[in-house]
């Protein structure tokens, strides 16, 4: 989303001198030509092992093998040519499917605008965002059963499964957020039919999907699902039965909140994050912990659902800690539609961005978290043990873990504090390990964390090298290696190692790229968001902002980048005032899916400019959307 930064927690004044980028390049660049030569026993191989699958299928496990990245990119796009319709490389085709207010079934109700609360309940939401496809588990090969038996039968049963799961299955995607003025065609909503609207296009949608004829379509399933602000939840974890998570009356908690981007578990669930949910509620009373979350009196009064559901007017009796109910990741089964989404406190509350999930040492799995606020944090969650041992237990390898906030030492090195009461300081501040999550930031705080630039997506490549977006920050409080730059206008890629296959509790780091490095070349691109890493070490860039204050204003694009060489190709570009975001792929990565977050924003009401996009038929407002691509030649994506 793009937005203003929050100014709680924040000194306004930089209060240390810029490091020139000419000094923070030099570093950069030294650092990765030692990481990846090879030179120097103390760091070889950390980042330089290839990512290439081919390389390691060959057991080459010291090559230098690179990605293959042969398309032709797409020029730099002005934002002030007002694109009406996306552009994409000429090696590549695109289609536009699923957007805000389609029906989640076939015979479902059509989009009229502005929607109804019945009828947008059983539509796709708005603000499309992070997003997973799940293969029905019946279409995927059993390679137990299949390994062994070499019948031509078998050979033939599988090709057609493998075929099944690349051309069906289950999309999940989040919906971050809707303006009044978009959903609504007003400023507030003026009943309660209108925030119950409003409420209902925020949320996920959970739909069954199909490639019919070369174009991917709902098709009717029982697993097409919405969930949304009033969808009954459940919580995990330390603090899911305590009081901090009570109202008065101890309603049944309900509703997820501002989706941004995702993750998603070994055992094939989706984990949705709840990211800015402080801006829709209003009424707060002052405290330190609410001051620290920007859960403010006034910061749900754009939305204004308190003036007519008490539940978002925290002042109300019956409702003061519903704010403490989002701030979570959530945990949603794609294939049940009766599974109630849980959402996991042992992963501690704070503006989630998302949450990318590593199988690590011992099969234990770890969780990488950002905090997408200017100066907040970066988090890693690790279960205790073995994942599949859990599962066999039936239980959640995200209940009972260790939380940690990332502290990136200037010598490239870094260390994973554990957010613990064995903490003495810790132990001091909070009541119990349910307080301490529930307020993870002020921890985070006291463990002296190290503040980033905007932790955005982050994710985790096959060599364990773990890649972190840093979109940009004007509103530094420190200034540190990590975060080089101040004001970081552009944003940056951090990446990092962890001792340990991701469950050590220290690393080692450089900067992938510093965005300003690009600038006035055609590799340009600005505000990092949206990252994806596939097996082969292709680097996937959405971007998300003007791409720089003052500075040449280029359109929210894809790119992909070589992991190895650093090397950007600009694959898509959107449409005016949109943001690129959500990255999802089928297994055999031949039909990749994105999404176009709020086409024509910005001159919603007076630009023709997107006014009919995606071009579907419904009524004539721009509607967000995802966004289909293969190679012409049906080779995998990015290549
Ligand atoms: Fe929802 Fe941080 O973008
Ligand atoms: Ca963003
Ligand atoms: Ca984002």
């Amino acid at each position: 989303m793009k937005k203003t930064v929050s100014t709680n927690n924040v000194i306004e004044k930089p209060i240390a001198p810029q490091r020139s980028f000419a000094e923070v390049l030099e570093v950069a660049v030294a650092r990765r030509s030692v990481l990846q030569g090879g030179i120097g026993l103390a760091v070889v191989g950390i980042f330089g092992r290839p990512l290439s699958i081919r390389a390691q299928d060959s057991g080459d496990t010291n090559g230098e093998t690179a990605p293959v990245i042969e398309f032709t990119p797409v020029t730099v796009q002005d934002a002030a040519n007002q694109q009406h319709w996306p552009l994409i490389s000429e090696d590549y085709d695109y289609d536009l499917i699923l957007p805000w207010g389609e029906p989640i079934r076939p015979d479902g109700p059509a989009f009229t605008h502005p929607p109804s609360p019945d009828n947008q309940e059983v539509q796709i939401g708005i603000g499309h965002d992070g997003m997973w496809f799940f293969p029905h588990p019946e279409d995927i090969p059993n390679e137990d059963e299949t390994s062994d038996d070499e019948s031509t039968d078998t050979a033939d049963d599988d090709d057609e499964t493998e075929d099944l799961m690349n051309t069906r299955g289950v999309l999940v995607i989040n919906h971050e957020f809707g303006s009044n003025s978009r959903v609504l065609d007003s400023d507030l909503p003026s009943n309660l039919d209108e925030v119950r609207a409003s409420q209902h296009a925020h949320g996920v949608s959970v739909v069954s999907v199909e490639r019919i004829d070369g174009k991917w379509q709902i098709v009717e399933s029982e697993k097409s699902r919405r969930i949304h602000v009033n969808t009954p939840v459940t919580f995990s974890g330390p603090a899911a039965e305590h009081d901090l998570l009570k109202n008065r009356n101890e309603y049944e908690p309900k509703g997820t909140l501002n989706n941004c981007a995702n993750g998603f578990t070994p055992w094939g669930t989706y984990l949705t994050c709840e990211e800015n949910f402080h801006q829709y509620f209003s009424e707060t009373p002052y405290s330190v912990e609410n001051q620290r979350y920007g859960l403010t009196y006034t910061a749900g009064d754009s939305y204004g659902w308190f003036r007519r559901d008490s539940r978002f007017r925290l002042s109300s009796p019956l409702y003061p800690n519903e704010g403490n109910r989002f701030g979570w990741v959530v945990e949603i089964d794609p294939h049940d539609p009766n599974h109630v989404p849980v959402k996991h406190t042992a992963l501690g509350r704070f503006r989630h961005e998302g949450a990318a999930v590593a199988v690590g040492q011992d099969d234990r799995i770890a969780v990488y978290m950002g905090d997408d606020t200017s100066n907040e944090y970066i988090y890693k969650y690790v279960n205790d043990e073995s994942y599949k041992d859990v599962l066999e237990r039936e239980e959640s390898p995200l209940a009972a873990g260790q939380l940690y906030v990332a502290r990136f030492d200037d010598d490239f090195t870094g260390e994973w504090l554990p957010l613990t009461l064995e903490n003495e300081e810790l132990a001091d501040r909070f009541d119990d390990d349910a307080d301490m999550l529930v307020h993870a930031r002020i921890a985070a705080d006291l463990l002296g964390a190290t503040k980033m630039d905007r932790p955005e997506w982050i994710t985790v490549a096959p060599n364990e090298s773990v890649y972190c977006t840093l979109t940009g920050n004007s509103l530094k409080s420190e200034e540190n290696a990590a975060n080089p730059e101040n004001p970081n206008d552009y944003g940056h890629i951090i990446r990092w190692k962890d001792a340990d296959m991701h469950v050590g509790t220290t690393f080692e780091w450089d900067i992938f790229k510093l965005a300003s490095s690009t600038q006035a070349t055609e590799e340009m691109f600005g505000n990092p968001d949206g990252l994806y890493v596939d097996q082969d070490g292709r680097l996937f860039i959405q971007t998300d902002g003007g791409q720089g204050e003052g500075a040449r204003e280029i359109c929210n694009q894809l790119l992909v980048a070589d992991t190895t060489s650093g090397d950007v190709y600009r694959l898509f570009t959107g449409v005016d005032d949109c943001e690129i975001t959500g990255v999802a792929f089928t297994p055999d990565r031949k039909t990749m899916f994105i999404n176009i977050q709020h086409p024509g924003w910005d001159n919603f009401e007076t630009s023709l400019s997107t006014q009919e996009f995606p071009g579907i038929e419904g009524p004539n407002v721009p509607r967000d959307c995802t966004v289909v691509i293969t190679r012409k030649d049906g080779g995998v994506v990015g290549s």
